[in-house]
Formats: structure tokens, sequence, C-alpha cells
């Protein structure tokens, strides 16, 4: 491009080269094992193949906690740290807070000319949120929750955007946003896709199939030795076996689902699974192998969270 041809803007805007990942958290508390099966572990895969930008989205918490402001501050340090301490890197992937960025808002305010209201009501989520959060008539805030979500993704131009399956709705809404901006104002804005990896739902430490923080069965990323020991010792394990000496079921038994995807010793969990299969092993030992492997895994995620703290909050 010459000189002459040259907008201020392009001038200065950094040469995009590789296509641009957008992806955010709302700052809820802490994230789960459940939260790094489904999305972080891939994030941090994508890392290092993409431009990463990754938001905590402070704005979009207030559509259903205005009540609780002043959890909000904790839960923003805990959603960076767990991501951080996951492997997430500071130095690859862009960070940043939404309300800090108010051109966010400044682009939903703009985006909300463009979708009409039936639009924004047929949206699922909305039904979703109502009925979760008993809300009985929905904010113009709420309504709009999807259209500031397109405003975080197309801010930054985000070409491919990692979610759950839940989110889908809205990055098809995003998509819409975009082609009718670009038909309005020319070829501006990218129109971006959803990346929504297969489903690995990781059961509850209660065996019901989601790990859930309402629901109370998860095991957190930050969660101590003494903590992990205490929920994985409670754990469901195969309801049709009585005595340790009864054949039991591997298959779907949330113990099992664990060993597979965190303990990295495959020779003990096929010894495990094989003793278990003929009634020669107890929940006991099954379960303090887990519990040992677990902390051997946590161990480096602890160390992280404790020096990212220190480097990023300084407390
Ligand atoms: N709505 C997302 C969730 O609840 C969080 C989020 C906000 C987000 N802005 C985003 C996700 C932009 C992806 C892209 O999980």
């Amino acid at each position: 491009m010459t000189a002459g041809t040259t907008t201020p803007h392009a001038a200065t805007a950094p040469p995009k080269t590789r296509k641009r990942i957008l992806t955010g958290d709302r700052p809820t508390g802490r994230l789960h094992l459940g939260h790094y099966v489904g999305t972080l572990e891939n994030r941090v895969k994508l890392q290092e193949t993409y431009d990463t930008f990754l938001l905590v989205a402070d704005h979009h918490m207030l559509t259903t906690r205005l009540d609780r402001l002043d959890e909000i501050e904790t839960n923003i340090r805990d959603v960076v740290l767990d991501n951080l301490s996951a492997g997430i890197d500071p130095d690859k992937v862009t960070i940043y807070l939404q309300s800090l960025v108010p051109q966010t808002a400044e682009i939903h305010l703009l985006f909300s000319m463009l979708v009409t209201v039936p639009r924004a009501q047929r949206i699922p989520t909305l039904k979703e949120t109502m009925r979760d959060f008993d809300i009985a008539q929905p904010s113009y805030g709420l309504l709009g929750y999807p259209i500031l979500q397109a405003a975080d993704i197309l801010c930054v131009k985000g070409d491919l955007v990692p979610v759950g399956r839940d989110q889908e709705s809205h990055i098809e809404l995003t998509r819409e946003v975009a082609r009718r901006f670009n038909e309005l104002y020319g070829d501006v804005l990218p129109v971006p896709q959803a990346l929504i990896p297969s489903e690995r739902l990781l059961p509850g430490t209660d065996g019901s199939t989601k790990m859930s923080k309402s629901l109370g069965n998860a095991i957190d990323l930050a969660d101590d030795p003494a903590s992990v020991k205490r929920k994985v010792m409670g754990m469901y394990t195969d309801p049709a076996r009585v005595r340790a000496t009864d054949p039991g079921k591997v298959e779907g038994n949330p113990v099992f689902v664990y060993h597979d995807m965190f303990n990295t010793d495959a020779a003990e969990v096929a010894d495990l699974k094989e003793r278990y299969r003929a009634g020669r092993v107890g929940d006991v030992e099954v379960k303090q192998k887990l519990v040992s492997a677990r902390a051997e895994a946590a161990r480096t995620l602890h160390e992280m969270r404790a020096a990212m703290k220190l480097d990023y909050f300084g407390t």
C-alpha cells in the first residue's frame, strides 16, 4: 500500500497476520475442573496458533448480579488467576477487563441499532436466564446481552470464538450483526465462526452428568489438597456395588472418568480398572490414588497461581 492510499487508521493498526480469537468469561467466581475440560484446556492449545484475546466480561455480569457488586473484584482476580494457572500465557494472550475498554460499550450502542427487539427476544438464552434467575421482566440490558457479546467479538475483529454449545445462538447473532454492518458500510468486519469443542462433559462428584458450582458438586482448580481429598473421598462410584469383593462397573463411574482425565499414570489406571471389575480393589484405594494423582497435577497449578498472584496483584 502506498502512503497516498493509506488511511490514518490503516497506518497505525498492527498488521493482522494470524487469525484472531476472542473468548471470555463472566467473573462468576472460581473455575472448576469442568471448565478446565470444557474450555480452558482448549484455549491453552489455541493460544499457540492464533492471536488470542481473553476478556473478563464484567459488564455482562451486571445483567444478573446488580445487587452483588462487592463480589465482582475478587471474582475478576480469580478468573484471571485460574486462566493463568491453567496455562494461558500472558505473553501470547491479551487479557483485558471489558469495562476498561469503553469502546466495547460504545460499539454495543451502535450495534443495538442493527438488531430488532423481536430478534433479540428470540435468543434462547434470554428465557433460560430469566428462568434461572427468577426474573419476571428482562431489563433492556439483559435483552442486549448477546449484542454486547457481538461488540466484544467484533471490537477486536475476532475471526474465531471458542465457546460452549450454550453460546452458539450468540455467535449466530454476531454473524448477523457483522453482515448487516458490512452491507451498510462496506467490508469492514469479519463474520466470525464459533469453535465449539466436542462435548466432553465432566460429571460432578455426586455422579450427576455435569459439574457445576450451583449443584455443589465441583472440584475447583484452586482447591487445596485437603479439600480435594474430602471431595474425592465422598464421591459417588458404582451404586450397585456394595462390597469391595463385588465386581464393579468402570464405565460411567465418575471416579474412573476422573482417573482417565487426570491420572497420567496409565498403567496404574489400567490396573485399578482390572481389579475393580474383578472385585479385587475397594473404592477407598481407587479414590486415594485419584487424590494423589490430582495432587500431583494441581501442584504446578497451585505454584503458578501463587506466583501469578504475587506478580499481577501483589498480594
Ligand atoms: N457469554 C459468555 C458466557 O457466559 C461470556 C462472554 C462474554 C463471551 N463476552 C464474550 C464469550 C465474547 C465469548 C466471546 O460464557
